[in-house]
């Protein structure tokens, strides 16, 4: 039943790791008749919530409703700036629009990517209402010093951390502190609900405008109707993918021992001799997650563009992904005024980045062969 996966013909970039169990006790949740947000969402939320330090959470349809959610928490409206890394995926700059603000692009770091914190400071203007950072696999930003230059100057932080669910920060798991986080339980990310995502927040008033903003606006009055007092929208997640949520959250640690082996085995394999660009090496257990290993090709050393790279590793049955474009760049960037050349290490990683093959269900061998294709593709077509 999980073959699709890992066949000998094809190796996906990424992909879910569901068990029989997770599988049977969905039947029982449509056997029994609730099947939108109901008993499993709560007992989902609860799960999250001893996760995140006791601090209340919200799950929603995916991190990109609970990323606009959390701006309208942050205050963010027109005429408002958000501060953003351009080397991000879409959703960050696409829900700092949809609220009418308009996004602030910064650079990062080529090797951790994790936004650079004195651009940040940079790009504060007085119409500034917030920070949106991604934090990346295998590192994060200093988020003391974040936090410091966020009180300092009144902003609110709206953590992207889709990609990062188990990540450690100072001993807890990212999340059970800060400001309002979110995260994505998308297939591809450390953990799965099919689609959804959490919005962790800081008291019960912030959680029930979460209630209200992800089911139509709508709260309950006393005498049995209802009203709306600001436009929400449905993002509610149905109980069939909270019963799957609790079930991958129980796994969680076993999914990110595995990740971290399969980056210690890709830490080891790859060529390092060949000018790619490597990402951070792991130290042990050391509080960092893994849902993606990506390099940075040698382009100018290479008689190969990324993409007849990708066609080759194809053909191969090799999946890979680009992660990500750089959003200043895109149409809808352009049109708010991105320029080429204005973020030079998020341009360049932009033009180099290969997303490699890494889910919990890939065999030892899969490294191997992945490194081995990259070695013979990297080495025979040297300029
Ligand atoms: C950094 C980042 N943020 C947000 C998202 C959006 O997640 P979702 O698909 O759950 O909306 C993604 C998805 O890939 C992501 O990579």
């Amino acid at each position: 039943m999980n073959a699709p996966l890992r066949t000998p013909a094809y190796l996906k970039f990424a992909g879910p790791d569901l068990d029989e169990a997770a599988i049977a006790a969905v039947g029982d949740v449509m056997r029994s008749g609730q099947l939108t947000s109901g008993p499993w969402v709560k007992a989902f939320e609860q799960a999250l919530s001893r996760f995140f330090g006791g601090r209340p959470v919200r799950v929603v349809t995916s991190a990109t409703a609970a990323i606009e959610i959390a701006l309208a928490i942050a205050g963010v409206g027109p005429g408002d700036e958000v501060i953003t890394p351009t080397q991000t995926f879409f959703t960050a700059m696409n829900m700092i629009v949809r609220r009418g603000a308009t996004p602030v692009f910064v650079d990062c770091d080529l090797v951790t990517r994790n936004l650079d914190i004195a651009a940040v400071e940079a790009a504060i203007t007085p119409r500034t209402r917030a920070i949106l950072p991604t934090y990346w696999p295998g590192s994060l930003p200093d988020l003391d010093a974040l936090y410091a230059l966020a009180r300092r100057r009144g902003l609110r932080v709206v953590e992207d951390a889709a990609l990062v669910m188990g990540s450690r920060w100072q001993g807890r798991n990212l999340g059970a502190s800060g400001d309002i986080a979110t995260f994505s339980f998308h297939p591809n990310k450390n953990m799965t609900s099919i689609e959804g995502g959490a919005i962790v927040v800081n008291d019960d008033a912030e959680a029930a405008r979460v209630d209200a903003l992800r089911f139509h606006g709508i709260r309950a009055l006393a005498d049995r109707t209802r009203d709306v007092a600001e436009a929400g929208g449905k993002f509610n997640l149905p109980d069939v993918n909270a019963r799957i949520g609790v079930a991958q959250l129980a796994r969680l640690p076993e999914f990110l021992a595995r990740r971290r082996a399969l980056v210690d085995r890709y830490g080891a394999r790859f060529p390092r001799d060949l000018g790619a660009v490597l990402p951070p090496t792991p130290a042990g257990d050391d509080g960092h997650s893994w849902n993606m290993w990506s390099v940075l090709l040698p382009l100018d050393r290479l008689t190969l563009d990324r993409r007849a790279f990708r066609d080759a590793l194809d053909a191969q049955g090799i999946g890979s992904g680009v992660s990500y474009e750089a959003s200043h760049l895109t149409t809808l960037g352009r049109a708010l005024g991105g320029r080429d050349g204005q973020f030079p290490v998020s341009e360049r990683i932009a033009r180099e980045t290969l997303t490699l093959p890494l889910h919990t269900r890939m065999a030892d061998a899969d490294v191997d062969r992945v490194c081995e294709a990259c070695d013979a593709l990297l080495r025979g077509h040297r300029r």
